[in-house]
């Protein structure tokens, strides 16, 4: 199966879009795009970076166009890619996301001044990206958001050891389905064999691995889930995918999950069915190490 290549979305695709739609359907969510948006705060007050690996964001941050995606599911709180974004990368970087769902790493990428590369499978995603990046940052100049159609198996126009860092929450199998109705190709979050899934995104690491700059970051985040009352640990599977190509891990941060959509409906059954409710995300941070691989785990950690 041929994969889809990156289609570059242009502002008059945006708007041409925006004549025809004003609403997109996510999953279940109608999300409504091409409102007069009102931005009564730019960036956040007094924040302070995380320096210990568990984060928890009670509230996800509503600054700038944030506020208008609470309805996308399985978004990450702005505070996930602001961290990351602050401390693995400076203004000017070119910062990717493959899987930009309503934009989150967009926004805070055009907010904290850096290049940003947002891709999505989904169209109606890419538009929703593209909304909500139309905001003024207030500067009069600063460095591009591209938005494109596309794969993340397939980063073809993205140059090899051209990205300073990854930030991104790939979709799960079976869980959110991203394009329930439409059924696109290539939408992950529809395969429902779990070793099908690894095998496609294995290929998304090396895609991701061929295009980080040596010595640079990527930031995974990923959970778990359950089954027959266990828990099943997808996300170390993910990670050593990921430690598979070539990168060497830097942090393993826990990050808490609040108000998950099914809390209230397992609440009762974790009690009688004796079980814990999932409550937690890894982000895992990697790094590509500079240097020349040895082998299956390549390269040392001092490399
Ligand atoms: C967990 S969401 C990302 C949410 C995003 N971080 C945000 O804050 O809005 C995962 C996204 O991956 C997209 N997706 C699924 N398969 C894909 C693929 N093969 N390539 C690129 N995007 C894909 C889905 O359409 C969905 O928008």
């Amino acid at each position: 199966m041929e994969l889809q290549a990156m289609h570059k979305i242009t502002q008059s695709d945006y708007y041409n879009f925006l004549e025809l739609n004003k609403e997109i359907i996510i999953e279940d969510q109608h999300i409504t795009i091409g409102g007069k948006y009102i931005i009564t705060q730019l960036q956040p007050d007094n924040f302070e970076l995380e320096i210990e690996n568990i984060w928890s964001f009670p509230e996800r941050g509503k600054w700038a166009t944030h506020y208008l995606n609470a309805k996308y599911r399985g978004n990450y709180a702005p505070q996930v890619p602001r961290n990351i974004i602050l401390r693995y990368s400076m203004e000017n970087d070119t910062i990717l996301d493959p899987f930009i769902g309503s934009g989150t790493t967009l926004i805070e990428s055009k907010l904290l001044k850096r290049h940003g590369i947002g891709i999505d499978i989904n169209k109606g995603s890419t538009m929703i990206t593209m909304d909500r990046l139309n905001f003024n940052s207030g500067e009069d100049s600063f460095p591009e958001q591209e938005v494109y159609t596309g794969d993340a198996r397939n980063l073809n126009k993205i140059p090899d050891d051209s990205i300073d860092l990854v930030v991104t929450h790939p979709p799960y199998a079976n869980i959110i389905a991203y394009s329930k109705n439409d059924k696109i190709e290539g939408d992950l979050s529809r395969i429902t064999d779990i070793n099908e899934y690894y095998k496609q995104m294995r290929t998304v690491a090396a895609e991701i691995f061929r295009v980080v700059k040596g010595g640079k970051y990527c930031a995974i985040l990923f959970g778990d889930s359950r089954k027959y009352k266990h828990q099943i640990p997808l996300s170390f599977r993910l990670m050593d995918i990921f430690l598979e190509q070539g990168f060497i891990l830097k942090e393993d941060v826990i990050k808490f999950q609040h108000n998950t959509k099914t809390r209230q409906y397992w609440k009762k059954a974790s009690v009688e069915k004796n079980f814990l409710l999932l409550a937690y995300e890894h982000l895992f941070i990697f790094r590509k190490p500079e240097g020349k691989a040895t082998g299956i785990y390549k390269y040392s950690m001092k490399a």
